[in-house]
């Protein structure tokens, strides 16, 4: 990324210095409206900065604070659904970095591959199997920004891991836990697609995350990340409730969700 984005966002943080990145996936849109005292900066205004092309879908950051800690959002995500080049995921990485960004909390929505995890769950992502076929890092390595080879061993962050578990622990909400693997998308995936991701080893499935994630280990921040269960994998929906039940599950886990987020802000 050019330095006139990082310029131009530096210039409209103003006093802001967070150090906190949340990617606000489907599920944490209310995070969005709770942030105190919020500065936004819609990406068509940021020099050279790709543009969201999801209908229906902001794309701006917004700074601010939640618990009195400062974070910067992204409200729209770039999918590489949409036709972007992987390494614009690592050159917007790379810029928060330079504006001092050091946490990454990101979210999703995934489809669930085990039965016992039904839409409505939150998933707390141990792992990823990057199936993309694609990579954000490739390319010439500029060796300032991060390792030529970045090793993915502890990709999520372990003491985030543990945060946010006793964090769920006390609050009463059930945090499942898993894999999550990623396709490139937009189709969502035939059954005998989720029967070889299971085999695989993966417990969800979705179109985000892998890229930003493999962009902020390069980086060297630190990770959490959750994915909102929002329906099951194609063919695993025998016991389907139906799509009511879903979306009052969904919205209860979207309030569970910025509960959890909020307290992790508060205590990193
Ligand atoms: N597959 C892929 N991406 C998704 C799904 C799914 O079932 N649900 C939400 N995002």
């Amino acid at each position: 990324m050019s330095r006139t984005a990082q310029d131009y966002i530096k210039q409209h943080l103003g006093a802001y210095h967070p150090q906190t990145l949340i990617i606000l996936g489907s599920g944490l849109g209310r995070l969005g409206e709770q942030i105190e005292a919020p500065v936004f900066i819609d990406y068509k205004d940021i020099p050279s900065w790709p543009q969201s092309t999801v209908a229906g879908h902001q794309g701006r950051l917004i700074a601010g604070q939640i618990e009195g800690k400062e974070v910067l959002c992204m409200q729209g995500r770039f999918h590489l659904y949409e036709g972007h080049a992987p390494q614009v995921i690592k050159d917007v990485m790379t810029t928060f970095k330079a504006l001092g960004i050091k946490n990454l909390i990101v979210t999703n929505a995934a489809g669930s591959l085990k039965k016992d995890m039904a839409p409505g769950s939150i998933m707390l992502i141990t792992d990823h199997i990057n199936f993309s076929g694609k990579n954000p890092l490739i390319g010439v390595n500029d060796d300032s920004q991060g390792p030529r080879f970045p090793v993915m061993s502890e990709a999520y962050t372990p003491a985030f891991q543990e945060k946010i578990k006793k964090i769920a622990k006390e609050e009463n909400i059930t945090l499942k836990e898993g894999v999550y693997l990623m396709v490139l998308g937009p189709n969502f995936e035939t059954a005998a697609e989720i029967r070889a991701f299971q085999i695989l080893g993966a417990d969800a499935v979705g179109m985000s995350t892998v890229p930003e994630v493999l962009s902020a280990v390069y980086c060297g921040f630190n990770i959490l990340g959750l994915s909102v269960i929002t329906n099951f994998g194609t063919g695993l929906a025998s016991d389907f409730h139906g799509h009511e039940e879903t979306l009052a599950q969904a919205d209860k886990a979207a309030q569970n969700l910025t509960k959890l987020v909020r307290r992790f802000v508060k205590e990193i």
